[in-house]
C-alpha cells in the first residue's frame, strides 16, 4: 500500500514537473496573450518559456547578440519584439528555427549591419520594423524572398543610399518607412515593384531631387511624405500617376517654384502640405480639381502674391493657413472666390497692406478668421456683409491708421464685441494723437469731421495789423484778437465774437488811459480774419490741453508771419506760432445745427456791431457835451 502511494506520488511528480515547468513564467516577464519581457538580467532570448509560445517581447534587456540558437526552443514564435537593448549582432541563421515568425521587431538597438540574407528564411514574414538602429547599409539582397512583406520600417537609421533593385519582389509591400535617415538621392526605379504600396515615408533625409518618374508605379500610394528634405525642384508631372494619393507632404523643403499642374489628376487628395519652402511663385495652373481636400497649409514661404486662381479647385477646403508668408502683400480679389466651405481662414503675419473690398464675399461659411500681425491700414467698408457666421477675427497688431477711412471699421469692431475677442488690443498706430487708442473706443462723434464734401481745409487770411493809440476802431480789433487768441477756453467763432465784443464796450466806455493800457498790451499781435472751410464746418482754434505751456501768449508771441499747418482733417493740428499742436473745433455738417449756430454769429456780429457804434456816439455826444459846457464854462467863468 505504502509502496503503491510512494510509486504513484513519483509518477504524479513526474508527470507534474515537466508540465508545471513550461507553464513558468520566467522573473521578470508577464505571461498573457503575449509574452513580455524586461530587464537587464536577460542577456540571452529567455530559455524557461513555454514551448508553444508564439508572441514574445523583449525590452530593456541586456541581450547583445542573436546567436544560432536563440530561437530553436521556440518553435511556434510568430511574433518576436526586441527593443531597447545593446544588441549589436546577428548570427546568420539565427532565425532559421522560428519559421513561422510574421512579424520582427528590432527596435532602438546598436545593430548597424544586418548579416545577408538574414530573414530570408522566413518566407511568411509581414512586418519588418527596425527603426531606431545604427544601420549605414542594406545589402541589396536583405529582403529577398520576403514576398508576403506587407511592412517595412526603416525609419531613424543611418542609411545614406539605397540599391536600385532593393525593394523588388515586394509586391505586396503596403507600407514604406524610410524617414530619418540620411539618404541624399534614390535611384529612379527603386519603388518599382511596389504596385500594392499604399504610404510611402521619405521625410527627414536629405533629399536633393526626386527623379522623374520615381513615383510611377505607385498607383494604390495613398499617402506620400516628402516633407524636412533639401528638394530644390520637381520634375514636371512628378505626382501624376499617384491618382489614389489622400495625403502629400512636401513642406520644409527647398522650393522656390512648382512646375505647372503639378496637383493634378489627385481627385481624392485630402491633404497637401507646401508650408516652409522658399517659394518664390506659384504658377497659374496649379491645382487640379481636388474636392476633397479639406486643410491646406501654405505658411513660412517667401511668395510676394499668389495666383488667383489658386484655390479655384479646392472647393472642399475648410481649413487653410496662408500665413507667416512675411513678403506676402498682394491677395487677389478673387482668391477665395469658391471656398464656399471654408471655416477657418488665417491670413496671420503675412505683410497685406490691404484687402480687396469683396476678398471674402464668397466665404459663406467662415466661422473664424485671422489677420493679424499685418501691416494693415484700414479694412474696406463691409468687407464682412457676406460672412454671416462670422465667430471669431483677430486684428491685432496692424497698422491701422485712425483717420476717416477706420471710421466704418471702427464701427463694426463697436457692434460686433463678441466676433473681436482682442478688441482691447486692437490699437491705432496713426496718426499721432490717436497712436495706442482702442479701435473700437474711436467714438462715431470723433469722425463727424469726415463727412465734409470737401476734405476739411482751412483757408486762412493772415494779416499784420500793427496799431496805434490813435485810431480807435483798431484798438477794439486789436482787444477782439487778443481776447481770441488769449482765450483757450472759447467754443466757437461766435463766442469769440462775443467775448472780444464785450471787450471793445469795456475799452470804448473806459476812460482813455484804459484804451491805451489795452493798446499797448496788444501791440504785437496780428489779426487772424477769416477762418471758414468751403462748408458749413466752422473751426475754432483752441489750445492744444497737453501742452499748456507751449501757449505764453502775451509775453514771448512771435510776430505772425509764419504760416500755420493744417493737417488735413485731422482734430488735432501743428501751429507754427504757438510750436505746438491746436485742437480744431469743427462743427457737425448737420444743416439745421449749422444754421442756427451761423444765425446766432451774425446776430451777435450785428450786436457787436451796434454797441460800438451806439458807444461812438454815445463818446461823440459826451465830446460835445464837453465842448459845450467848455464853451459855456469859458463865457461864464471866463
Ligand atoms: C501552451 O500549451 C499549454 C499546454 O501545454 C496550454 O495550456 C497553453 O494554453 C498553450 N499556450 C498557448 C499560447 O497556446
Ligand atoms: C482645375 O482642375 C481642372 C481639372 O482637374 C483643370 O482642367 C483646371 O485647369 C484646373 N483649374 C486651375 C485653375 O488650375
Ligand atoms: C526667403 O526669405 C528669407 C527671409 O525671409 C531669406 O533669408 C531667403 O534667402 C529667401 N529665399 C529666397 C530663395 O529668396
Ligand atoms: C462667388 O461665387 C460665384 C459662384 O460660385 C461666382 O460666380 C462669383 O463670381 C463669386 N464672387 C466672387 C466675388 O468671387
Ligand atoms: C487715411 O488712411 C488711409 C489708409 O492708410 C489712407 O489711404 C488715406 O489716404 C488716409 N486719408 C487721409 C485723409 O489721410
Ligand atoms: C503684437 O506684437 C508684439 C510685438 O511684436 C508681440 O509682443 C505681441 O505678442 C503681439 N500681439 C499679438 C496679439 O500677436
Ligand atoms: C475691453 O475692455 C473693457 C473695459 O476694460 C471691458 O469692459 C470689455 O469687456 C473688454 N472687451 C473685451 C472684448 O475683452
Amino acid at each position: 500500500m505504502g509502496s503503491y502511494f510512494r510509486g504513484s506520488f513519483w509518477l504524479i511528480l513526474l508527470f507534474i514537473l515537466p508540465f508545471t515547468c513550461t507553464l513558468n513564467c520566467p522573473s521578470g516577464c508577464t505571461c498573457k496573450l503575449f509574452i513580455d519581457c524586461s530587464g537587464l538580467h536577460f542577456k540571452d532570448v529567455p530559455r524557461e518559456l513555454p514551448l508553444n509560445t508564439t508572441k514574445l517581447l523583449l525590452s530593456h534587456t541586456n541581450i547583445r547578440v542573436l546567436n544560432e540558437y536563440s530561437f530553436s526552443f521556440l518553435p511556434q514564435l510568430t511574433r518576436f519584439s526586441l527593443t531597447d537593448s545593446p544588441l549589436n549582432s546577428i548570427h546568420p541563421r539565427a532565425f532559421q528555427s522560428a519559421v513561422d515568425l510574421m512579424s520582427i521587431r528590432l527596435a532602438s538597438t546598436d545593430i548597424s549591419t544586418l548579416p545577408a540574407r538574414v530573414f530570408s528564411p522566413l518566407p511568411g514574414l509581414l512586418q519588418l520594423i527596425l527603426d531606431d538602429n545604427q544601420l549605414e547599409t542594406i545589402a541589396p539582397d536583405m529582403f529577398e524572398g520576403l514576398f508576403r512583406l506587407q511592412q517595412l520600417i526603416l525609419r531613424q537609421n543611418l542609411l545614406k543610399s539605397l540599391a536600385s533593385d532593393i525593394f523588388d519582389g515586394l509586391t505586396n509591400l503596403r507600407s514604406l518607412d524610410l524617414g530619418r535617415n540620411f539618404i541624399k538621392k534614390l535611384p529612379s526605379t527603386i519603388f518599382h515593384s511596389l504596385t500594392k504600396l499604399n504610404q510611402l515615408s521619405l521625410d527627414y533625409n536629405e533629399l536633393e531631387v526626386l527623379e522623374p518618374g520615381i513615383f510611377d508605379r505607385l498607383v494604390a500610394l495613398e499617402d506620400l511624405r516628402v516633407n524636412k528634405n533639401q528638394i530644390s525642384s520637381l520634375p514636371p508631372r512628378l505626382f501624376w500617376p499617384l491618382r489614389n494619393l489622400k495625403i502629400l507632404f512636401l513642406s520644409y523643403n527647398q522650393l522656390q517654384t512648382i512646375p505647372e499642374e503639378s496637383f493634378y489628376f489627385m481627385p481624392v487628395l485630402q491633404t497637401l502640405t507646401l508650408h516652409k519652402n522658399p517659394l518664390l511663385s506659384l504658377p497659374d495652373q496649379l491645382m487640379g480639381h481636388m474636392p476633397y481636400i479639406g486643410n491646406f497649409a501654405l505658411y513660412g514661404t517667401n511668395l510676394t502674391t499668389v495666383p488667383g486662381n489658386l484655390f479655384t479647385n479646392m472647393s472642399g477646403l475648410q481649413i487653410l493657413h496662408l500665413k507667416f508668408n512675411d513678403q506676402l502683400k498682394e491677395l487677389p480679389s478673387d482668391l477665395f472666390c469658391c471656398l464656399q466651405n471654408l471655416q477657418v481662414l488665417s491670413l496671420e503675419a503675412n505683410d497685406l497692406h490691404h484687402l480687396h473690398p469683396h476678398l471674402f464675399s464668397n466665404l459663406s461659411s467662415l466661422m473664424k478668421l485671422y489677420l493679424q500681425e499685418n501691416k494693415l491700414k484700414t479694412l474696406p467698408e463691409d468687407i464682412f456683409l457676406s460672412n454671416k457666421g462670422l465667430q471669431r477675427v483677430f486684428l491685432t497688431n496692424n497698422s491701422w491708421d485712425c483717420n476717416c477711412s477706420i471710421r466704418s471699421l471702427s464701427k463694426w469692431i463697436r457692434e460686433n464685441e463678441r466676433v473681436v475677442p482682442d478688441s482691447n488690443n486692437t490699437l491705432c498706430r496713426s496718426p499721432m494723437h490717436h497712436v495706442n487708442r482702442i479701435l473700437g473706443s474711436l467714438h462715431d462723434k470723433e469722425f463727424f469731421f469726415c463727412d465734409a464734401t470737401t476734405p476739411s481745409y482751412f483757408r486762412t487770411t493772415l494779416k499784420s495789423q500793427p496799431l496805434t493809440s490813435t485810431a480807435r476802431t483798431t484798438t477794439s480789433t486789436a482787444a477782439t484778437t487778443a481776447a481770441s487768441t488769449t482765450t483757450s477756453t472759447a467754443t466757437s467763432t461766435a463766442a469769440s465774437t462775443t467775448t472780444s465784443t464785450a471787450a471793445s464796450t469795456a475799452t470804448s466806455t473806459a476812460t482813455s488811459t484804459a484804451t491805451s493800457t489795452a493798446t499797448s498790451t496788444t501791440t504785437d499781435r496780428h489779426i487772424i480774419t477769416t477762418f471758414t472751410t468751403a462748408t458749413s464746418t466752422l473751426p475754432f482754434s483752441e489750445e492744444f490741453p497737453r501742452s499748456k505751456k507751449a501757449f505764453k501768449t502775451a509775453d514771448v508771441s512771435p510776430p505772425f508771419y509764419d504760416k500755420m499747418v493744417f493737417e488735413k482733417g485731422s482734430d488735432f493740428v501743428h501751429h507754427n506760432i504757438h510750436n505746438s499742436w491746436v485742437y480744431v473745433w469743427s462743427l457737425p455738417s448737420d444743416t439745421v445745427l449749422a444754421g442756427i449756430l451761423m444765425f446766432s454769429h451774425i446776430i451777435l456780429v450785428a450786436t457787436g456791431v451796434s454797441l460800438i457804434l451806439a458807444a461812438m456816439y454815445g463818446l461823440y455826444r459826451l465830446d460835445n457835451v464837453v465842448y459845450e459846457l467848455q464853451a459855456e464854462c469859458a463865457k461864464t467863468c471866463g
